[in-house]
């Protein structure tokens, strides 16, 4: 599925919702000196607002498909930080054509979609897939599922990339689900991959 994906293009037309929430933000970030980092499937926007800290001086956009946890989301009065409402399935091959160059990308907790007949809906199985991987930057995956994790390294290496594997040991919970899974006593493991360093 992977390889299919990567010497396929997708040709699902961008919907209008997420061609106006790429247009409200384009020129922002792309009159900006700042870094771009991007906090994909942001949920409440928690991630964002401590990327924000971590990096001041980067301009950070969470993207969630989901009205109802963005609503959820708590301004940071950071300067660098924002959030919006747009599907990532298009919202990256917009990016991608407009050239965007994030130097970080994060997606934390995606859903697992845990039978094998969803494999398509996990974001290494998905045909948004290679534009993740032509947004390029450093990319960090966390879950508390290891065969997501594994099998988005698996993909990355099909793809032409290494990523490192770790257990996160008493990490503070950034987003409200790694927070709520860490209080029921699940692991956090982390993947992290230079997408700008393809293995030779
Ligand atoms: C398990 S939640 C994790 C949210 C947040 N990262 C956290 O850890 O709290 C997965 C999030 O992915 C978002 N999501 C799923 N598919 C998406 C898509 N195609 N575009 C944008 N957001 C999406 C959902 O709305 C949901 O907020």
């Amino acid at each position: 599925m992977v390889r299919k994906h990567l010497v396929s293009p997708w040709l699902r037309p961008v919907p209008a919702h997420t061609a106006q929430a790429f247009a409200a933000v384009r020129d922002a970030v792309e009159t900006s000196t700042k870094p771009l980092i991007l906090d994909s499937c942001c949920g409440t926007g928690d991630s964002t607002r401590y990327l924000a800290y971590r990096f001041p001086d980067a301009q950070v956009i969470g993207i969630d498909k989901s009205a109802h946890r963005l609503q959820r989301y708590r301004d940071s009065n950071t300067h660098n930080c924002m959030v919006l409402q747009a599907d990532v399935n298009d919202f990256w091959r917009l990016a991608v054509e407009y050239g965007w160059q994030p130097i970080r990308h994060y997606l934390l907790y995606p859903n697992p979609y845990p039978k094998a007949s969803q494999l398509r809906k996990r974001w290494y199985g998905s045909p948004a897939f290679p534009s993740l991987l032509a947004l390029g930057g450093v990319l960090t995956v966390r879950s508390n599922w290891p065969i997501y994790v594994e099998e988005f390294a698996l993909a990355l290496k099909i793809a032409g990339y290494a990523a490192s594997r770790q257990t996160l040991v008493d990490a503070a919970g950034i987003t409200a689900f790694e927070t709520k899974y860490a209080e029921r006593g699940h692991r956090l493991l982390e993947m992290v991959c230079d997408l700008q360093q393809p293995l030779p």
